[in-house]
C-alpha cells in the first residue's frame, strides 16, 4: 500500500498518544488532520510535530460533539479513515462528574460516527484500555477475557466498544478496531514530545519524573501487600513508540480489507512491579526517587498484562522496547522540558 493515497482524521491528536501516532503517520507518508478542542494538551504540541517530521498538516482546534464543525470538515476533506483518540481519561475524575464522561466520551463518538457515516467514511480505530477487563480473574487478559470495567471511565470505554461491535456487525461496511492499550510510557526519542499531565500526575510514570526533577517531595505507593513478586502493583508497561507503531499497523490492515478481530489488546506481555519500575528509572536517570507505602488505591488490581498473540500474529508487529528504554525517554523528556509544554 501507498501511504500518500491515504488521508486519515486524528482526534485527540494533540494528546499523548496521539501527538506520538501522528509523527509516525507523517513519516509513513499519510496525509493527516488532527482535531482536538485542547481541554488536556497543549497548542505548543503542533511545533514539535513539525518540528520533528518538517511535514505540514491541518490542525482543527474544535470539539469532536460539535456536529456542524464535523460536517465542515468531512465536506473540506476526503478522509479513508479516523483514529479516534479524542476522550477523557482520569480515572477518579470520571467517578465525580460521570454526566461529563458519559457526554465526552459515549455522545462524541456518536456523533463522529454519524458525521463518518455522512461522508462515506467508514474505517475506524479506536483507542480502548486494558481497563475494561476491570479485576480479571487470571492475571494474563486475552481479548476474550471477561470484561467488567470498575470505573465510570472503563465503563465508557466498554460502552463505545458494544456500539461499534453491534455497528460492525449490523452494517459489515464498517472496518473498525478497537486497540486495547495496557499502560504507554515513555516519550519520543528526540525528548521534543511526551507526557505532560495536568496537576497532580495520576499515574506512575509521570509521577516518578516529577519526583525525579524535583517538582514532588517522594512517590506515594499504593500497596505493598498484593499477592505478587514483591507485593506492589504489577501492570504491563508499553513504549508509546511501540503503541504508536501498533496504530499504523492496524490501520494498514484496516485499509488494505485484512480481515480482523474488532477488539485488540496492545501490550508487551510482561509486567513490571511498581519497585521495579523506580529501579529501572533510577538508572536511567541517576536520580535517587524516594518513596513513601501508603494503603492501596480503590479500584487497583494486583496484576494484570496483555496477552499479544492476536496482535503479534496478524498485525505485522511486535513490541520493541523495554522498560529501561521506557524510562531512559521518560527521563529525557522530563529534563529536557521540565515544564512540559508550558516553554
Ligand atoms: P490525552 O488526554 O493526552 O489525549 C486526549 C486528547 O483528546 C487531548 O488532547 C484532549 O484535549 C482531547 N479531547 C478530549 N475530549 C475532546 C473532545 N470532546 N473533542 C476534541 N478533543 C478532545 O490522552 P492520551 O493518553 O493520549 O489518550 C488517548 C486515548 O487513549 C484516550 O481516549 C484514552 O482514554 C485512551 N487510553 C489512554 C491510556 C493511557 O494510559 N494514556 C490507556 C488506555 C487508553
Ligand atoms: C500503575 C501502578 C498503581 C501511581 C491507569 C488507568 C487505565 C489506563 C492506564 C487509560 C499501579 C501504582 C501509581 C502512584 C503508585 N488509562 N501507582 N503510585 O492504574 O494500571 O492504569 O492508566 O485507559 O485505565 O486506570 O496505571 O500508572 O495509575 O498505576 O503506586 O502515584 O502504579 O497502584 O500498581 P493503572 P497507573
Amino acid at each position: 500500500m501507498n501511504p500518500s493515497n491515504y488521508k486519515i482524521l486524528v482526534t485527540g491528536g494533540t494528546g499523548y498518544i496521539g501527538s506520538h501516532t501522528s509523527v509516525k503517520l507523517l513519516q509513513e507518508g499519510f496525509s493527516i488532520v488532527l482535531i482536538d478542542n485542547l481541554s488536556n494538551s497543549s497548542i505548543n504540541v503542533l511545533n514539535r510535530i513539525k518540528e520533528l517530521t518538517n511535514i505540514n498538516f491541518d490542525f482543527i482546534e474544535g470539539d469532536i460533539r460539535d456536529k456542524r464543525l464535523l460536517r465542515r470538515i468531512f465536506k473540506e476533506h476526503k478522509f479513508d479513515a479516523v483514529i479516534h483518540f479524542a476522550g477523557l481519561k482520569a480515572v477518579k475524575e470520571s467517578e465525580e462528574k460521570p454526566l461529563n464522561y458519559f457526554e465526552n466520551n459515549i455522545s462524541g463518538s456518536i456523533v463522529l460516527l454519524n458525521e463518518m457515516d455522512r461522508a462515506n467514511v467508514n474505517c475506524l480505530v479506536f483507542s480502548s484500555s486494558a481497563t475494561v477487563y476491570g479485576e480479571p480473574s487470571e492475571t494474563k487478559c486475552s481479548e476474550d477475557s471477561q470484561l467488567c470495567p470498575k470505573n465510570i471511565y472503563g465503563q465508557t470505554k466498554l460502552i463505545i466498544e458494544e456500539i461499534l461491535t453491534s455497528l460492525k456487525k449490523i452494517q459489515p461496511k464498517w472496518k473498525i478496531v478497537n486497540l486495547r492499550y495496557f499502560n504507554p510510557i515513555g516519550a519520543h526519542p528526540s525528548g521534543l514530545i511526551g507526557e505532560d499531565p495536568n496537576g497532580e500526575p495520576n499515574n506512575l510514570m509521570p509521577y516518578i519524573s516529577q519526583v525525579a526533577i524535583g517538582k514532588r517531595d517522594k512517590l506515594f505507593i499504593f500497596g505493598d501487600d498484593y499477592n505478587t513478586t514483591d507485593g506492589s502493583g504489577k501492570r504491563d508497561y508499553i513504549h508509546i513508540q511501540d503503541l504508536a507503531d501498533g496504530h499504523i499497523a492496524t490501520l494498514k490492515k484496516l485499509l488494505q480489507g485484512s480481515p480482523l478481530k474488532i477488539n485488540i489488546n496492545l501490550g508487551t506481555g510482561k509486567s513490571y512491579s511498581v519497585f521495579e519500575v523506580i529501579n529501572a528509572f533510577e538508572k536511567a536517570s541517576s536520580k535517587t526517587i524516594p518513596f513513601e507505602i501508603i494503603s492501596r488505591r480503590e479500584g487497583d488490581v494486583g496484576e494484570i498484562y496483555a496477552d499479544i498473540t492476536y496482535a503479534n500474529d496478524n498485525l505485522d508487529w511486535s513490541p520493541k522496547f523495554d522498560i529501561n528504554d521506557m524510562c531512559k525517554d521518560a527521563w529525557r523528556w522530563q529534563s529536557k522540558n521540565p515544564n512540559g509544554y508550558n516553554e
